[in-house]
């Protein structure tokens, strides 16, 4: 099978009131521990490569570490660029086998962002790749870009329908509480989500599908693990997963987890340190990270996401 586009992801997911992972990948034991939780649940899968990950892992690399997956997999995988901020760079994903892209207009005015992302989409559809946009700000950190929480700004449902209309944009990622991160709602805050801005986006724009960025948990047990072995994680708090869930069975077809991989991945490398400090073979600390990653990901198809069984 080869990479698939995100079309007929969304529009299954939309009418089944599940979403679909996108899970960033940066090497090889992501990809593994990634595709095979989704092989065991038969799980439609978004990789998403963010210009660091692009950097640090090489495209080729990624692009060759994906078909491998899905050779091993035989699943629908789309590859995605996550928070494109260039026409530049989705162009080069695009020319380089990317199904789809996104463009970061946010940091944008809205006209700006508007001609940003129509001729980003005027490009990638003509090649037959589908293009996500953004609007509204998310707090935290991206690609060593910091919005702090004032810059941060909810998505305008009033702007909605226009955004879409004049981009083409075939996915909307909104601004409605989450942030990118580990660290999302101050210690001792309650968590929460505008759970009435994503109904209002939902009425303005009826079976279209929605992306929630910053969506990881910070599952408190990784963060636990990581200061039990030595870590100095300050209080992390994420993204409850029933609010993930509800947001799954509204518009929201596309949830972005990050984080989540980094501190499943980085618990278990403490982990089998603080079991094994004289170890010094990359095999033997990256196999448990993999397999964490593979747990982490199972977990999130089948309870949060809900899309385990329809690959
Ligand atoms: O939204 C950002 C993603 O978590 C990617 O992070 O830019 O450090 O690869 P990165
Ligand atoms: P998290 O930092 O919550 O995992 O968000 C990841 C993300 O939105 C990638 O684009
Ligand atoms: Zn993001």
């Amino acid at each position: 099978m080869p990479l698939v586009t995100s079309k007929e992801m969304f529009e299954k997911a939309y009418k089944g009131g599940y979403a679909i992972g996108a899970f960033n990948v940066n090497n090889m034991e992501i990809i593994q521990g990634i595709t095979e939780a989704a092989k065991e649940e038969n799980a439609p899968l978004i990789l998403q490569v963010s210009a660091g990950a692009r950097k640090y892992a090489n495209h080729t690399y990624l692009i060759k570490l994906v078909e491998a997956a899905i050779i091993e997999t035989d699943l629908p995988i789309c590859l995605h660029l996550d928070h494109g901020d260039s026409f530049e760079l989705c162009k080069s994903c695009i020319d380089g086998g990317f199904t789809s892209v996104m463009i970061d207009g946010s940091h944008h005015s809205f006209e700006d962002n508007i001609a940003l992302t129509k001729k980003v989409v005027e490009y990638a559809h003509e090649r037959g790749v589908t293009v996500e946009g953004e609007l509204g700000r998310l707090a935290g950190i991206e690609d060593a870009v910091n919005v702090s929480a004032e810059d941060a700004s909810y998505t305008r449902p009033e702007e909605v329908e226009e955004f879409v209309s004049r981009t083409g944009v075939d996915s909307l990622a909104i601004a409605i509480g989450t942030s990118h991160g580990a660290y999302k709602f101050k210690p001792g805050q309650k968590p929460q989500l505008r759970f009435d801005i994503l109904e209002e986006v939902e009425k303005k724009l009826p079976g279209f599908p929605i992306v929630l960025h910053g969506a990881s948990s910070v599952i408190p047990e990784y963060v636990e693990t990581i200061n039990k072995f030595g870590g100095k994680m300050p209080d992390a708090i994420g993204i409850p997963e029933d609010m993930l869930r509800k947001a799954a069975s509204m518009a929201v077809c596309k949830i972005n987890i990050d984080s989540d991989l980094r501190l499943a991945m980085t618990a278990a490398i403490r982990e089998h340190f603080a079991e094994a400090p004289s170890d010094f073979d990359p095999r033997q600390y990256l196999k448990p990270a993999r397999s964490n990653i593979k747990a982490l990901v199972k977990h999130k198809l089948v309870n949060v996401l809900g899309c385990n069984g329809k690959a």
